[in-house]
Parts: structure tokens; sequence; C-alpha cells
């Protein structure tokens, strides 16, 4: 377990009900060190169990993680097979204590195309931790927004769901999160200012917060800091605020 850290004052933030993170910044945080891009990919899966906890700690429900895109599949092949190793790997070490704590994985994109030994472990994954209910954690991994769309027209047509019947609703219950509540906050580590194919339906009146931060280092605190940011911000969905004239 890590050490106890400083109290922060959850009073003062509006914590968001669903937060959806695109992890970018590994390979910089990994250049920067004169490490290989690899090494910034495992430093980024260890994060990923700090920003957990934080998440349990702060009461924010849903978290959406971007793990890997339809696109990362044009990296260099030895990159994708580092990638999925970790993946691999993270599920081994990391799956008894996140069941443990009540996190209910679900995943977000094709498993068609992942290796059939990693395929099974995140069904394995699914299945365990189906019924626990303290933290959603969506991981999106061989996700893309355009692709999940497209699936999504695919399986209504399958359905032979007519013209007349096709409402948002029904759309959004043919994507892969089908169910949940759209993201309140979205957080782009690495100061890129891109969607990157994330969640390009269920965005669409997401806040966004992009901080110059790379993923390994984007830690409790600045989790914290993108709460404060969002507490700020007023939604107003196309609509007036209450007191508008
Ligand atoms: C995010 O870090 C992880 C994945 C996309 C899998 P990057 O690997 O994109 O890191 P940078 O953007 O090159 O620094
Ligand atoms: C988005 O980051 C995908 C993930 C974080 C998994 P990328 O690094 O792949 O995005 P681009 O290429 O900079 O847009
Ligand atoms: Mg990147």
């Amino acid at each position: 377990m890590p050490a106890k850290s400083e109290p922060l004052d959850l009073t003062a933030v509006r914590v968001p009900r669903h937060v959806a993170i695109i992890m970018d910044g590994n390979g910089r945080w990994a250049r920067k060190r004169n490490l290989p891009r690899v090494a910034g990919h495992r430093a980024g899966a260890e994060n990923l169990r700090r920003i957990i906890n934080a998440c349990v700690e702060f009461g924010i429900k849903i978290l959406t993680i971007y793990a890997f895109s339809t696109e990362n599949w044009e990296r260099p092949e030895s990159e994708v097979r580092g990638l999925m190793k970790i993946f691999t790997r993270v599920l081994d070490q990391e799956l008894s204590e996140l069941h443990a704590q009540g996190v209910c994985l679900h995943h977000l994109g094709d498993l068609n195309g992942i290796e059939p030994e990693l395929q099974q472990k995140v069904l394995d994954a699914l299945e365990l931790t189906k019924s626990n209910d303290r933290l959603t954690l969506n991981v999106a991994f061989n996700y893309g927004g355009r692709a999940e769309i497209l699936h999504a027209v695919r399986e209504m047509l399958g359905d032979g769901i007519s013209p007349d019947e096709l409402t948002e609703e029904l759309f959004s219950s043919y994507l892969f999160t089908s169910g949940l509540p759209d993201p309140d906050l979205v957080i782009r580590t690495s100061g890129e200012l891109r969607i990157s194919n994330f969640l390009i339906w269920q965005a669409a009146y997401a806040e966004y917060y992009a901080t110059p931060c790379y993923w390994p280092d984007f830690d409790r605190e600045e989790l914290y800091e993108a709460l404060v940011a969002y507490s700020q911000r007023e939604r107003r969905f196309g609509a007036l605020p209450e007191d508008g004239d």
C-alpha cells in the first residue's frame, strides 16, 4: 500500500460522477529520462493503481481510461508487443486487489485482434468483478470512437431497427458504454489538446481538462487539481444558467 498522503479538502470540490482520462505522455516521460518508451508504459501502468485509489477516495463512481486506441496498432511492432505484455501483467498482478477493492471492470472496444490468451484474461476479469459496485472502471482497449459508432450502426441494422425508432437513447444503448452515464470530465495528460478518437459520442457535453503533466507523474494531487477546475465550470448543456436574463 502507498504511504498515507496529505488530506485534501474534498468539501471544496464538486466530485464528478464519471471521469474519463486520456493517459498520454508515457513515451515522453521515458525519453526525458533516457529510458526506452516501454519503460514509460510500465511507469504509466503503475500509476494507474494510484489513480484508482484516488478515485475511490474522492468518491468518483466511474473512471474510464484510454489504454490502447484502434490507431495505436500503427506503432512499431515491438512497442505494441511491449504494451500487450504490460496489459497482461497488470491483469495478472492487480486483478485480485481490484476485485477486493470493489472495482467492477468493463471493457470498451473490440477484443477481436487481441491475442487469445489476453482476450481470455480480460473476459475472466469482467466475469469476476461484474457484481462489484464501488468503482466502475471502463478500460478502453483496442478502442476508437469511430469504430464504436460503426459497430453500433452494424448491430442496429442487424437488429432491424427502423429509422423512426432511432433515438439518441437507443443509439447510446448500442455503444460499449451502454447503461453508463456520459463522462462529466475528460482529462488529457501530456499537454496535447485533442480528443484522439476517444468517446466522441459520449463526451459531447463533457468538461475538458488538459495538463502538461505526463501520465506517469499524474498523481492524486493532480487529479484533485482537475476536480477543482471542474468545480469552477458552469455546465450549460446549451441552455442558459438559472439566473441568466
Ligand atoms: C500514452 O502514451 C500511452 C498509449 C498511447 C498506449 P504515449 O505512448 O502516447 O506517449 P507519448 O505521447 O509518445 O509521449
Ligand atoms: C491517445 O494517445 C491514445 C491513448 C492514450 C491510449 P495517442 O498518443 O495515441 O494520441 P495521438 O496520436 O497523440 O493523437
Ligand atoms: Mg501519445
